[in-house]
């Protein structure tokens, strides 16, 4: 009997596979995305359960409450929360999707961020159904009038592309640039796309380790002296780790429902 169930679930497993590759085969602007997957395959994998246990207590022995974070990071002034009501209209725009996805991570810190940073030019990798657009979006209107461009591929065989950023309203969009591709190569044309340099990232797409190899160096080399880099789930592999130490970085650690998100300033 357990053989049989076992064998059920591989078979879905495979099928589901199948199912992936056709998706990818008949989109011609994910292959790029599609043969990176491929070639993962035979790298090391750095997203081993022993390295996920190690992020995650590194993560926990750094973690500050978030405020705290904000002014380690030379971010000073007034917090304040994002507004309940637009949180409210997000959750009905949220509610006419019959798709499940990304929820949102730590919606006021990053509207903080933004504020306080006083960032004009803003990229963003992962959208979802659009909840740190539209806390980015919200803080950039009440501001300096600022840009965001983002970067997301659909979740293959989902059939989620028009509910991508459900939850921003109308009146946010027109300063918001959605460049629906994967990381590679959405990410260098979001930068060329903004003009070479940004005050902000905030990057929640791909989160494996070579994901994270690929991306943070990009990003890192386009931010503005004083601009600020944003990471979602550090704690699913060492990445952020290696990489604020392995360069003395000026960093910050915040959980949030049980997950890490990861700050570093530049200098
Ligand atoms: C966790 S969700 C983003 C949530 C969003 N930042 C928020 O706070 O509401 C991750 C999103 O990144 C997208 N994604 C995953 N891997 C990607 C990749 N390699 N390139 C671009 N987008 C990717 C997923 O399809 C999904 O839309």
């Amino acid at each position: 009997m357990i053989s049989k169930i076992s064998f059920v679930k591989k078979l879905i497993f495979i099928l589901k596979k199948i199912l992936i590759v056709i998706w990818f085969i008949f989109r011609p602007k994910y292959y790029e995305h599609f043969f990176y997957l491929i070639k993962r395959k035979f790298l090391l994998n750095q997203d081993t359960t022993i390295n996920r246990d190690k992020a995650y207590k590194w993560a926990s022995i750094k973690a500050i409450p978030y405020t705290e974070a904000l002014e380690k990071l030379g971010l000073n002034g007034e917090v304040r929360e994002l507004d309940n009501e637009i949180i409210l209209e997000g959750q009905k725009l949220e509610a006419k999707s019959s798709v499940k996805m990304g929820g949102p991570g730590h919606i006021h810190l990053l509207y903080n961020c933004v504020k306080l940073l006083k960032a004009k030019k803003v990229i963003e990798t992962g959208v979802a159904y659009g909840w740190s657009s539209l806390a980015i979006l919200k803080a950039l209107s009440e501001g300096s009038d600022g840009i965001l461009y983002s970067v997301d591929m659909p979740y293959p065989t989902k059939k989620n592309e028009n509910d991508v950023g459900i939850v921003v309203p109308e009146y946010l969009r027109k300063n918001w640039f959605l460049i629906r591709k994967p990381d590679r190569p959405g990410i260098i044309d979001a930068i060329d796309s903004i003009g070479g340099q940004i005050d902000l990232c905030h990057y929640d797409s791909d989160k494996s380790w070579w994901g994270r190899h690929y991306a943070y160096p990009i990003l890192w080399k386009s931010l503005n002296s004083k601009g600020l880099f944003v990471s979602d789930d550090i704690q699913d592999n060492l990445y952020f780790s290696e990489f604020v130490e392995k360069h003395s970085f000026n960093f910050a650690v915040v959980e949030f429902d049980g997950k890490f998100i990861g700050l570093i300033r530049k200098l």
